[in-house]
């Protein structure tokens, strides 16, 4: 394996029974989920899941991340059960998520689960036997994403270490940044915020950015001299789903627009990246920029997320 070879760390026996949160994971950690993810690249179809059944149970929407997750146990052999909707489950006739969760202990190996809740993941994880991989916890984490953001940051850049990574929009409750920051924390990045006031990023994570000696500045506005200094934008969607008073929304939902025109002056290596789905905060223009990186993102997740399957149920 060519991929990750020059990482030192990554000759070890990762044990990790549920896949909750990127901070449980060491550097060592992701670094081993990344050659798993670059091996799942070149052989995407493997039958190391033949007789696993795998639930994805989706108390929220989601297009890429489920169906990712279910390509991802497809192309390996395995069987997929679950829900898109909560509301055709017995959740809407008001049973709790622990009895849920126990009972599709009873008939899958994996649970793969998205809750509005943050920490139900967590959650979940301490009352059941069987490993749960977090698909996303309210405003919390996503750390699915952050592999494949990761694995994507390394296939353009070539590097993940002392990169300049902006992160633009809803810095507050965007679960893909928080998690990001946390993966990358292990990478000597140089963060730039880009957010209202009403967005910024909670103080929480910047409390953590200081304790780990990383550097960032806060901008409320989305310069040209922010853009041109960064290696990676990382743009998000206003989440509007989180808001309590949709007026909010309304004032901060077009605040940055990135249109193709701005990237005129942006270093050569600059990728543009976004978890998706986005609504207007990248101008259809940037799609064709050779620089704008979210569509081959999305794809990565698939062989990010056969190599967190994998490894949540020791398939070597
Ligand atoms: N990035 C992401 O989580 O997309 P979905 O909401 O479509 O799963």
């Amino acid at each position: 394996m060519q991929f990750f070879c020059t990482f030192a760390e990554n000759n070890l026996n990762m044990k990790m029974e549920s896949f909750v949160s990127i901070a449980d994971c060491s550097k060592a950690d992701i670094l081993h989920l990344m050659e798993g993810t670059a091996h799942f690249e070149r052989n995407p179809n493997q039958n190391v899941l033949e007789g696993k059944v795998c639930a994805t149970l989706f108390f929220e929407p989601s297009t890429r991340t489920r169906l990712s997750f279910e390509t991802a146990i497809n192309r390996l052999g395995g069987r997929v059960i679950g829900f898109s909707d909560a509301s055709t489950t017995s959740s809407a006739k008001g049973e709790t998520l622990k009895d849920t969760i126990k009972m599709v202990s009873n008939y899958a190996d994996v649970i793969i689960m998205r809750h509005h809740l943050e920490g139900a993941a967590r959650y979940a994880s301490e009352v059941t036997d069987i490993p749960i991989i977090n698909a996303g916890d309210g405003a919390n984490q996503h750390p699915s994403q952050t592999l494949l953001d990761l694995y994507s940051i390394y296939k353009t850049q070539q590097r993940l270490d002392n990169l300049a990574i902006t992160m633009v929009g809803d810095l507050k409750y965007g679960r893909t940044v928080h998690s990001l920051l946390n993966g990358m924390s292990h990478f000597k990045p140089t963060f730039h915020f880009v957010a209202p006031e009403e967005l910024r990023l909670p103080d929480i994570y910047k409390q953590f950015l200081d304790a780990q000696g990383i550097s960032y500045f806060e901008h409320t506005d989305f310069s040209p001299e922010v853009i041109d200094k960064s290696d990676i934008l990382y743009m998000t969607r206003v989440q509007r789903e989180r808001f309590t008073d949709l007026m909010e929304y309304e004032k901060v939902k077009n605040i940055y627009v990135l249109t193709n025109a701005m990237l005129d002056g942006s270093k050569p290596n600059l990728r543009v990246l976004h978890p998706l789905p986005r609504v207007n905060e990248i101008a259809l223009d940037v799609d064709d920029n050779p620089k704008a990186y979210y569509f081959e993102q999305a794809k990565n997740g698939l062989y990010a997320r056969q190599a967190i399957i994998c490894n949540v149920l020791e398939i070597k």
